[in-house]
């Protein structure tokens, strides 16, 4: 039989990223692309039928945004690189709009707090406005795996007793994942350095790929086996609708994307026209252009892990997501899926050569 579980490639001592690895297609007996359920839970509370959610940045998820993934099976978590008054108005904004929609789905209030005092005082000022209609709050900061996000995990589950869930991160391997499932969170982002807007490894030379680490924190959960029902969300890096197919045939829940939903007409930030293009803004939350724009720039001894750039405009994020979940849906065709627990365990990996990766992408348009 062609094909290794991917579980393989990370014990033979080649964490593989995205472009390494392929999916070898099997005998199948899904006979329509309708037939496969991608549905996914997050958290306890909140299942997704598109498992993809935007990233908490703010060029990406702004109540638009995060009203747009919601309401369209998605996820938006809303960011927090405002205030905390400007950060309840966005939430009221997403009530407001769920309120209006005729649609059936109705988008779930996720919002990012950090860690430390300032930050415990957001989430009080939002636990106190908001406390029945937050579905979750997403720990959001760069080393996940810290001592101050397991403290931060303990005093939320404290002081809402336990009944707001816990979505943080990143880390970058099963043993981070362990300890903060341990600390109480229902869902673990994953991932450190593989974002498109991140410099984090060329200026520490810290990092795993993406698809290494989901591996890594999948092994880990299988075999703790007191964390089964806890999320792994491959976060940085994700393209391609293969790469989100790949995450979650490796172990991934769901994927956090940035950059493919930074540009939409939801996005925040204004259109820019930039050498005859319409453009927006699209920056890592690390750069040297959010520290100016709201720490006062950057402090001595410190350096930007990230990057800003421009991404020319694209259409309304659904059509994205809606690529995103054909392009599952036809994998889980290709490899006789009904289920996102099938895909994982049906799905058998081939190390992909330069020529081979050469070859998957459509070479006939090449002039
Ligand atoms: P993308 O989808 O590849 O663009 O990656 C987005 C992810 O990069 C986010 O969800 C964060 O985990 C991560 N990220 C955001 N800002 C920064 C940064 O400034 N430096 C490093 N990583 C970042």
């Amino acid at each position: 039989m062609m094909g290794e579980p991917i579980q393989s490639f990370l014990e033979g001592g080649d964490p593989p990223s995205f472009d390494d690895v392929m999916i070898v297609p099997t005998y199948s007996e899904i006979r329509s692309r309708k037939e496969p359920d991608t549905k996914s839970f997050v958290t306890p509370n909140i299942e997704l039928e598109v498992p993809v959610i935007s990233s908490p940045m703010d060029t990406v998820t702004g109540a638009k945004m995060a009203f747009s993934m919601g309401s369209n099976g998605g996820l938006g978590i809303l960011h927090r690189f405002m205030s905390k008054e400007e950060q309840a108005l966005a939430v009221e904004d997403i009530l407001r709009k769920n309120a209006e929609t005729t649609g059936s789905r109705l988008a779930k209030i996720v919002p990012a707090i950090g860690v430390g005092r300032d930050e415990k005082q957001r989430f009080n000022y939002l636990y106190e406005r908001f406390k029945n209609s937050l579905s979750a709050v997403a720990i959001d900061i760069a080393n996940g795996d810290s001592s101050y996000m397991i403290e931060m995990i303990k005093w939320v589950d404290l002081v809402t007793s336990g009944n707001i869930p816990i979505i943080a991160g990143n880390v970058a391997t099963g043993e981070g994942f362990i300890r903060l499932a341990e600390a109480g969170a229902s869902a673990v982002r994953v991932g450190i350095g593989g974002g498109s807007i991140c410099k984090t490894r060329i200026m520490t030379g810290v990092g795993v790929p993406t698809l290494a680490s989901v591996i890594d924190c999948y092994s880990a959960r299988k075999n703790n086996g007191n964390f089964d029902s806890v999320s792994i969300i491959a976060d940085g890096g994700i393209r391609y609708p293969a790469d989100f197919v790949k995450s979650l045939a490796a172990g991934a829940d769901a994927v956090i994307a940035g950059r493919i939903f930074a540009g939409t007409i939801e996005s925040p930030g204004e259109v820019i026209s930039l050498n005859g293009r319409k453009v927006k803004v699209y920056r890592g939350m690390a750069s040297k252009e959010v520290q100016d724009d709201k720490r006062g720039g950057l402090k001595p001894g410190t350096c930007a892990e990230g990057v800003s750039t421009h991404i020319p405009l694209k259409g309304k994020a659904y059509y994205i997501l809606n690529e995103f979940c054909g392009g599952l849906r036809s994998a889980m065709t290709y490899t006789n899926s009904y289920s996102l627990s099938d895909l994982r365990n049906n799905s058998r990996f081939i190390k992909l050569t330069p020529s081979a990766l050469d070859e998957s992408h459509a070479f006939g348009t090449r002039k």
